[in-house]
């Protein structure tokens, strides 16, 4: 064999896009199947594009043979690498046959073919077939599949459709990454579908014997999404058959395998017993997403791992809908923009920011970021706005008319938009170059009949880029009187130049309502009066926005104690306890409104304002607030909660969700001031697990000494309920004990770490559920979390550089802290064999 120099750990660019000289069109597998010694033999279908060596991706694979057109090789016709296997002077056209040996058993990275509990399944995005055989592992190359599996076990699938026992033929050309494989001893749900177009599709969720009890919703999600996509955007499903198959150990949320879903089985498995109005919404929201990326990811891909937001930003987008559809539009869009602030305005203004579209990575598992996914879907969402519903549909209608079986760029599909509406999309584009959240800083301005408007807009610098230029921000905004009637209804601003002015002949100065349906991800600063304030949440016509407004006015009053010692003003608890026992508003509505800015949030806007977050001082004062209320609300409290009962069966519909959410907040008040008395009672008579998670979590807070034993007790056998229990402890422990806690459940008999949504439940019970307990200013949780994540590093990368970046708001804090949280950071950077993932994560986190 030829010698071939290996290659280092490289940066990727963007600008050196090229396609590859020798593509394969037809690929067909055979898997023998054993735990640590699967065959894999590969026949491909190749073609030559260009000119140059064919060279193909492979990793921990051990090849056994090699032949092109029957021809075993000769040594100097081809060189592998630990990464590559590169063919010299090949013909223009030819089958290249290889079989190699992997060992899924081993395989803890949970990339690739591997075993979860018996099962064999994969997961290829973005780069894990390489893993499997030797092949170009890009999207660009999109190949038809036949498939053939060998195992005793009783369930073989793959992706497209079944012609016999474990055969498998996708006709739809796929890029590697949505290639599936599972095999196990699996139990259906089966359901069917018939198609606008008129095609028979056989639905299976499939699980592990005795979970099938709980796919009811799952199936639900699925049919509700299939309709909803046909009615809203016409795509159709186009295979006779679609699995789901759920798995324990996975490393994500789930995946958009062609014809073959593999999901995280906490995002498929509910009933009313193990999962919360939480998680029954998770599962709507992911089946939805997954179920649309049949075609906004699969049959239109993308070209290349920059493009990335094509896919999960437009996908995302649409599930948004679909849930706004499904749960109501004001309730949804607050969550989701809670998310987004919380996710990504948090990377945006860290070491780790970058562009919705990168312009180069060195790992691209660590750019499945809230920015290329929830900014990425809030872009749609501005393009929505500025072309409108109509130049949307069209926009969308195009983009799936030209490029439908094409692995497509943001060029493409911004082309559609101009193309179909006529406008000039050169600045919006600049949304995907640009890093950052942009400030919009809004003055007002009355002065004899004229109420004036003035818009600013800073885009500030993040790493590697500055001085950037001024986007495009759709600003839906309306006008009230003093009195809170509306005086002008929503309409859309465009602000395109860094500044601009808007004037209004008025006889009195209005009440201006911003920003409405948060119709920009910016950072909204504007100084008003708590009048104002208060005249928008309790009667702006835009939902939104009066939760926006009640949501400012809490921000201000934690500012305010938090660095000024101030107390609690009556005009706000007033507020607060009107609309706590408003019985004309939405219940959901309600519990979102009094739920108070988290602990990140409020260090998030500190930083933002200049000040150092002291996390032991947000951690108290946002207590004294959550008691400030109850103390408020005392007298209604009981009477509130009953009227929040929901009468029957337990019903995962949005309407009863909402009661229980605001039951659940109203009883985190009563113990606030009764000890947990009401909470053991609702505890005792919860018969669903999210009334029961709503009283463990306050009994926890009271510092019951018996319930945490008693909730095991009773949930020991169920993993998923137990990644709960993990999670809710440290969470809701006082902060100085936290990460001694967090310690002594790392030695508990149940605790995995191979396992990510146990693991993911521990860690990210300390790192995000106990702010104030990881930054204990002993440093002991920067170094807990240091230890782990250098443990974890050796088997499953992917995981652990995701978590690492809880150490991202580093350069926030106090002097002494950040010195901490450098220490652990050079600690583990100096780690000698560290995967590129974390090595990657920790190089940007230092910079
Ligand atoms: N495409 C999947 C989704 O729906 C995410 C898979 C990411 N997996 C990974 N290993 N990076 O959104
Ligand atoms: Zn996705």
């Amino acid at each position: 064999m030829r010698d071939a120099t290996p290659q280092q750990d490289q940066t990727v660019y963007l600008k050196d896009y090229a396609p590859v000289p020798v593509t394969v069109t037809h690929v067909d597998l055979r898997f023998r199947l054993a735990p640590m010694a699967t065959v894999v033999s590969a026949r491909l279908t190749c073609k030559r594009q260009g000119s140059g060596n064919m060279v193909l991706n492979g990793e921990m694979l051990t090849l056994k043979g090699i032949s092109i057109d029957g021809e075993t090789l000769n040594a100097d016709a081809y060189a592998t690498t630990d990464t590559t296997l590169t063919l010299y002077d090949v013909p223009d056209a030819f089958t290249l046959e290889t079989e190699v040996e992997i060992a899924p058993q081993a395989n803890k990275a949970l990339s690739g073919l591997y075993m979860s509990g018996g099962m064999y399944c994969t997961q290829c995005e973005a780069e894990g077939f390489r893993r499997i055989t030797y092949m170009l592992d890009r999207p660009d190359v999109m190949a038809t599949y036949d498939v053939t599996i060998t195992s005793d076990l009783p369930v073989l699938l793959s992706n497209g459709d079944e012609s016999s026992r474990g055969k498998w033929h996708d006709p739809w050309p796929k890029p590697t990454y949505l290639f599936a494989l599972v095999a196990g001893d699996l139990v259906a749900t089966s359901d069917s579908f018939t198609t606008s177009e008129g095609r028979d599709v056989v639905l299976n969720v499939w699980v592990r014997p005795g979970d099938e009890t709980r796919t009811e919703y799952a199936m639900d999600s699925l049919k509700r999404s299939m309709e909803w996509d046909e009615r809203v955007y016409g795509r159709a499903y186009d295979l006779s058959v679609f699995n789901i198959v759920a798995v324990d150990d996975f490393n994500m949320g789930a995946m958009e395998n062609k014809g073959l879903n593999i999901f995280n089985s906490k995002y498929v498995l509910a009933s009313s017993d193990t999962a919360t109005d939480a998680d029954f919404a998770n599962i709507e929201r992911i089946v939805a997403h997954e179920y649309f990326h049949n075609w906004t990811g699969n049959r239109i891909t993308c070209r290349d791992w920059f493009q990335l937001c094509l896919k999960e930003g437009l996908t995302v987008f649409r599930d948004q809908q679909f849930s706004q559809d499904e749960r109501g539009f004001a309730t949804q869009r607050i969550g989701d923009v809670l998310s987004l602030r919380a996710r990504q305005f948090r990377e945006d203004a860290g070491p780790l920011a970058h562009p919705v579209r990168p312009e180069s990575f060195v790992e691209i598992n660590n750019f499945y970021t809230a920015t290329i996914y929830e900014k990425g879907a809030e872009l749609i969402g501005m393009l929505h706005r500025i072309v409108g519903s109509e130049g949307y549909s069209k926009g969308c209608a195009l983009y799936f008319e030209r490029h439908d079986g094409d692995a497509a760029t943001i060029e493409d599909w911004l082309a559609c938009f101009e193309e179909a509406t006529g406008r000039d999309l050169t600045q919006f584009k600049l949304w995907y170059t640009q890093a950052g959240t942009p400030r919009l800083i809004v003055t007002e301005h009355f002065n004899d009949g004229t109420y004036r408007i003035d818009l600013e807009q800073i885009v500030p610098d993040t790493p590697g880029q500055t001085g950037k230029k001024p986007m495009p921000i759709p600003i839906a905004f309306g006008l009230l009187d003093r009195d809170g009637m509306e005086i002008r209804k929503t309409e859309v601003h465009v602000l395109t130049d860094r500044t601009d002015s808007l004037s209004f002949d008025l006889s009195e100065r209005p009440v201006l309502s911003i920003l409405r349906g948060f119709s920009a991800p910016v950072i909204l600063e504007l100084e008003r009066s708590d009048a104002d304030r208060l005249t928008l949440l309790a009667h702006d016509t835009d939902p939104f926005n009066r939760w926006e407004a009640g949501r400012v006015l809490a921000k201000d009053r934690l500012m305010h104690a938090i660095t000024e010692d101030a107390n609690f003003d009556d005009a706000w608890l007033d507020a607060v306890a009107k609309l706590a026992t408003d019985a004309f508003a939405d219940p959901a509505f309600r519990a979102l409104a009094l739920a108070l800015p988290s602990q990140d949030d409020m260090a998030q806007s500190l930083h933002t304002a200049g000040i150092v977050p002291d996390p032991d001082r947000i951690y108290a004062v946002r207590r004294a607030a959550q008691l400030a209320i109850a103390t408020r609300l005392q007298a209604e409290l009981p009477q509130l909660r009953i009227a929040m009962a929901t009468p029957g069966p337990y019903d995962p519909k949005a309407q009863d969700a909402g009661k229980r959410a605001l039951a659940g907040k109203l009883l985190g008040f009563q113990t606030f001031l009764d000890g947990g008395a009401a909470a053991r009672a609702a505890y005792d008579a919860a018969d669903n697990m999210t009334d029961r998670m709503a009283a463990f979590v306050c009994l926890l807070d009271a510092g019951d000494p018996d319930i945490a034993a008693r909730f095991e007790e009773e949930w020991r056998h169920d993993r998923l309920v137990m990644d709960k229990w993990f999670m809710a402890q440290i969470a809701n422990t006082p902060p100085r004990d936290a990460v001694h806690l967090a310690d002594d459940l790392t030695r508990h008999d149940d605790f995995d770490a191979s396992n990510p949504n146990r693991f993911r439940a521990l860690i990210g019970g300390l790192t995000a559920g106990n702010p104030a307990g990881f930054h204990n200013p002993n440093g002991k949780g920067y170094e807990f979390l240091a230890d782990w994540l250098l443990y974890l590093d050796k088997s499953n990368p992917q995981m652990t550089a995701r978590l690492s970046t809880a150490f991202d708001g580093w350069k926030r804090y106090d002097a002494d802290r950040q010195d901490l949280m450098r220490a652990q950071l050079e600690r583990m950077a100096a780690t000698p064999d560290l995967s590129r993932d974390l090595s990657e994560m920790l190089d940007r986190m230092l910079k």
